[in-house]
């Protein structure tokens, strides 16, 4: 950027900051204000995009990767059966993907040689409200009743020494696994200039349209302007060995560009891996860089609104060099990703054959990011046969998204299925069930399981689905009238009368509700010896 460019940027605002280095600007205040305001409705309410990093496929393919390198461990007799591994999972935001993976890594593990090492995975932010909340989500509680899952407050940006909250471990003296997922591009990073084989400082300005703006400011970030002024002079050094030996390799290998460095996450990594004083693995999914061929003629930063907070670039290039220079293994996806780069790092010294060959068949190819790639290349979910739409569950491994927008057309289909379709149908809304992490998310999917179970008949799975749907989003028409139907297939009539009762209650509009409680009152009305109805005049209830 051109110093005239600059001055006139500054002119045309408020200059918040001027001339400091991206990793000390006040933008991540702004960003960690935004998490501590929001708590876990950032994800309830769809601020904060989860969807491709939270999700049974992610969950999946972590777990085999982790029992990979636990295999890779066992093999090189880095495992005591008397300490526990943590998988330690940073900014864990929602909780979804944590419960995903405990459910599939209890699975797998349970079925090895490791089914008696003790594994914790153990969410963490450094946000200790949200993880207060999280801790009493009813989907956790058995996994922290056999110490399958524990939390921990870290600020990713400052780790230190980490304790979990219920066990009151140290996480010491045993390999470890850190997960971060849409976590790196929320701390601190800095920017370098390359020019003609030279590395730049480059020097951040914020401006804004107010002449000052508070942290709580929901629309602080879309309010500032940033421009970027690299250094005539090279660049300091950074004070960490290795960060400076990539730059030095980015002046000899880069034409004219700029090229950011994670410096926090690299810091983060290595101070966790060191604590832990044995092989480490780092899973780490963001939008980012992964290979020196996507350096090149890149601009400054872009720094993308999302909701209140905001998303950057990661360098995964620059964590692998890191990584490699230190005797460790990076693995990336060969190619370049659409969406997400899924990387993992072991940090330490390993053979890490397993983990590389595993991470391989399932993270670097045909993994999250094709998965979410190729669901924009399928017909649209009402086109889909009952089969495909099956199918479509059954690869992205029962997600709840997924469910919710094949569902009208499972509705629809499966009441002409026969009967062995309905079985797997049937299986499918109970695997979907089991795999959902509620967030606070306003779909109904108890609701919606309710009544497809009820649609191929099977009135008594529904039912507690109707109760689920109520225990999770208060009384609701909707669900009482499911319930009204199910009891009345299963000839419950006085069961069947309390609850269309209820949906009246709560919704006197609801017409079928009303025509099904003056049905029931007739058939009740014969039942009880009073004045039989002529069906003629629509009497009797129908099992649904
Ligand atoms: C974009 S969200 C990602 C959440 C989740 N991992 C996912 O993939 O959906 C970023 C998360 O990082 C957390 N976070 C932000 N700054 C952090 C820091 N310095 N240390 C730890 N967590 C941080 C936020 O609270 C939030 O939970």
């Amino acid at each position: 950027m051109t110093a005239a460019k600059r001055i006139a940027d500054i002119k045309s605002g408020h200059v918040l900051e001027q001339g400091v280095a991206l990793s000390r600007s006040r933008l991540w205040d702004f960003e960690r204000a935004y998490y501590e305001r929001k708590g876990l409705k950032a994800w309830g309410e769809g601020d904060v995009p989860s969807a491709i990093t939270s999700n049974p496929i992610m969950a999946a393919a972590y777990a085999e990767v982790i029992v990979a390198f636990l295999r890779d461990c066992e093999a090189a007799g880095h495992l005591d059966r008397s300490r526990p591994v943590h998988v330690l999972e940073l900014g864990s935001g929602s909780g979804r993907l944590a419960y995903g993976l405990v459910r599939r890594l209890r699975q797998l593990l349970q079925a090895t040689t490791l089914a008696d090492q003790r594994v914790t995975v153990v969410l963490s932010d450094f946000d200790e409200a949200k993880l207060e909340q999280l801790a009493c989500h009813p989907r956790l509680q058995e996994h922290m009743a056999s110490g399958w899952v524990d939390f921990a407050v870290v600020d990713a940006a400052a780790p230190g020494q980490v304790r979990t909250w219920q066990s009151k471990e140290l996480i010491a003296d045993a390999p470890l696994v850190v997960v971060a997922n849409y976590v790196f591009d929320s701390i601190p990073s800095d920017v370098y200039a390359i020019r003609a084989g030279v590395v730049h400082d480059v020097a951040l300005t914020l401006t804004s349209d107010a002449p000052e703006l508070d942290r709580s400011d929901a629309k602080a970030i879309s309010r500032l302007r940033l421009s970027w002024d690299p250094s005539e002079a090279p660049a300091e050094p950074t004070g960490h060995p290795s960060f400076d030996a990539v730059l030095a390799s980015y002046g000899e290998l880069l034409d004219t560009t700029m090229v950011m460095l994670p410096t926090a996450a690299m810091t983060c990594v290595e101070a966790l891996a060191n604590a832990a004083g044995a092989p480490t693995l780092a899973l780490v999914a963001d939008k980012g860089w992964a290979h020196l061929r996507d350096l090149s003629g890149q601009g400054p930063p872009v720094v993308v609104p999302d909701g209140g907070s905001f998303s950057i670039m990661v360098n995964f290039d620059a964590v692998a060099r890191v990584v490699r220079a230190g005797g460790g293994t990076a693995l990336l996806p060969p190619h370049q990703v659409q969406h997400l780069v899924v990387g993992a790092f072991v940090l330490g010294d390993l053979e890490a054959t397993e983990t590389a060959r595993r991470y391989a068949d399932v993270l670097g190819e045909g993994g999250p990011d094709d998965a979410h790639s190729i669901r924009g290349a399928t017909k649209p979910p009402g086109e889909l046969t009952l089969q495909q739409a099956l199918s479509l569950l059954r690869t992205t491994r029962w997600d709840s998204r997924t469910f919710l927008e094949v569902f009208p057309l499972l509705y629809q289909l499966v009441g002409d299925a026969n009967g062995r379709s309905k079985i797997d149908v049937a299986a499918a809304v109970h695997r979907v069930w089991d795999e959902w992490f509620p967030i606070g998310e306003p779909s109904d999917l108890a609701l919606f399981a309710g009544l497809l179970l009820s649609r191929i008949g099977h009135h008594r799975e529904a039912l507690s689905m109707f109760a689920a749907s109520i225990e999770q989003l208060g009384p609701n028409a909707e669900a009482h009238f499911g319930a009204a139907r199910a009891h009345i297939a299963l000839r419950e009539l006085q069961e069947a009368r309390r609850e269309v009762r209820a949906a009246l209650a709560l919704n006197p509009r609801l017409e079928l509700a009303r025509t099904l409680a003056l049905e029931l009152e007739a058939e009740l009305g014969n039942l009880d010896g009073g004045p039989p109805v002529d069906p003629k005049e629509g009497g009797g209830v129908a099992p649904s």
